[in-house]
């Protein structure tokens, strides 16, 4: 699939530019197995690359002009890269808009190019589609005109793009965009970005993620709202106990003895990043032994604290999950990502795959005449250049 995505990105660029592209960079979306909303918490995440992908296409032009375009959208931007960026009604180009506003913050100096790019992510299903566009623009520009910006570095541009278009996300996605590795995952400890991979075996169980279809408009009010709030839980604790400078530090009995000093929200936010940061350290353990048994149900527990705690699920995610606990053959599932829509990753039986979609699919229609739509994807590698001429 990703074979004909490259080959058609390559023929579009060439037709339109009139020469065949220096650089093919790959850009790939991500999963999360555990660790949701604690990236921005000082917590650990446990995501990895998949085989859902940006293809970019690139050339220098010897101008000051970018010339992009998002073939999927039939849409394309010129923006003269010795301007300074703002955010702009179309979307799309605000995100590669923030990297080349980041590349001037920090002082690198480009030429103009030509891009093409198309895409195998979808958007709005908690897959990071943002995150590969930022990172996979970013990792082309640097290589065209040798910046040496080193891959991390990379990652932390790219999450500053996401803040600069107003989203004040983790860095979870763009640095799981950027490091991924075949068949790993990746524990990212977010508060040091130390990182280690883990392989990605869920022995007797498929990793399948079912799409709710659904986008609800609240995701970005709402995310930036549950950092606001996290942060003024955790003030509360670290005015009772100067000894603690993250929920990381913190034990459900400091927030229990500080619950009437803070809003029920406030007390419900922080009462989650604890025991979510808790749990991907136990899943990672599970993971590492084969216990999936115990990885599948801290996955249930996280869904349950995103539900109810967190507040960030909604109801065509809370049935799926709900179907998913009653379903013999799936050992655990959650909702992925932010949230408000998107999917849930879900480890169901091998064999029993097809059996288990076709009832889901059924249900779900029935109950909210939305398809369900499914993903297999394949643990992959991170952002990487597919030809270098
Ligand atoms: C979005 C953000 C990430 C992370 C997740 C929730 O994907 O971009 O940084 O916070 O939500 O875990």
């Amino acid at each position: 699939m990703n074979d004909l995505l490259i080959k058609n990105t390559t023929t579009f660029f060439t037709a339109t530019f009139g020469n065949a592209p220096d650089k093919i960079v790959l850009s790939p979306g991500r999963i999360n197995i555990i660790g949701e909303h604690i990236d921005y918490n000082d917590g650990y995440v446990l995501p990895a690359a998949i085989d859902k992908i940006i293809c970019f296409t690139f050339d220098k032009n010897n101008s000051n002009t970018a010339n992009i375009h998002a073939i999927d959208l039939n849409e394309s931007v010129v923006i003269d890269v010795t301007k300074e960026e703002v955010v702009t009604d179309i979307v799309w180009t605000n995100y590669l808009r923030g990297v080349l506003f980041q590349l001037k913050l920090k002082g690198y100096e480009i030429g103009g190019f030509n891009c093409a790019f198309s895409s195998t992510i979808p958007t709005g299903s908690g897959l990071s589609s943002s995150a590969a566009l930022e990172c996979g623009f970013l990792f082309g520009i640097n290589e065209m005109f040798s910046l040496n910006i080193k891959p991390v570095d990379i990652a932390l541009m790219g999450q500053s793009a996401e803040h600069w278009v107003g989203i004040n996300c983790g860095i979870m996605d763009q640095f799981s965009s950027v490091m991924g590795l075949e068949n790993k995952v990746i524990k990212i400890d977010c508060r040091t970005l130390e990182y280690t991979y883990h392989d990605a075996n869920f022995a007797d169980y498929s990793l399948v993620l079912f799409d709710s279809n659904v986008k609800h408009s609240l995701f970005t009010s709402e995310y930036n709202n549950r950092r606001i709030e996290c942060h003024e839980g955790l003030a509360i604790i670290k005015e009772n106990y100067p000894e603690i400078n993250s929920f990381r530090d913190c034990d459900i009995s400091h927030l229990t003895n500080l619950k009437s000093k803070m809003t029920d929200n406030v007390y419900k936010r922080s009462l989650y990043a604890v025991k979510e940061i808790k749990r991907v350290t136990q899943a990672c353990e599970a993971l590492d032994i084969g216990d999936i048994a115990t990885l599948g149900k801290l996955m249930f527990e996280t869904h349950e604290g995103l539900s109810e705690d967190y507040e960030v699920s909604c109801a065509e995610l809370d049935f799926i999950v709900a179907l998913a606990k009653d379903e013999k053959d799936i050992i655990g599932s959650r909702l992925m990502g932010g949230g408000f829509g998107g999917c849930a990753i879900t480890l169901v039986k091998k064999g029993s795959e097809t059996a288990v979609i076709e009832k889901f699919t059924k249900l779900y229609v029935d109950a909210f005449n939305i398809d369900l739509k499914i993903y297999n994807v394949k643990i992959s590698n991170g952002t990487s250049l597919y030809k270098n001429n």
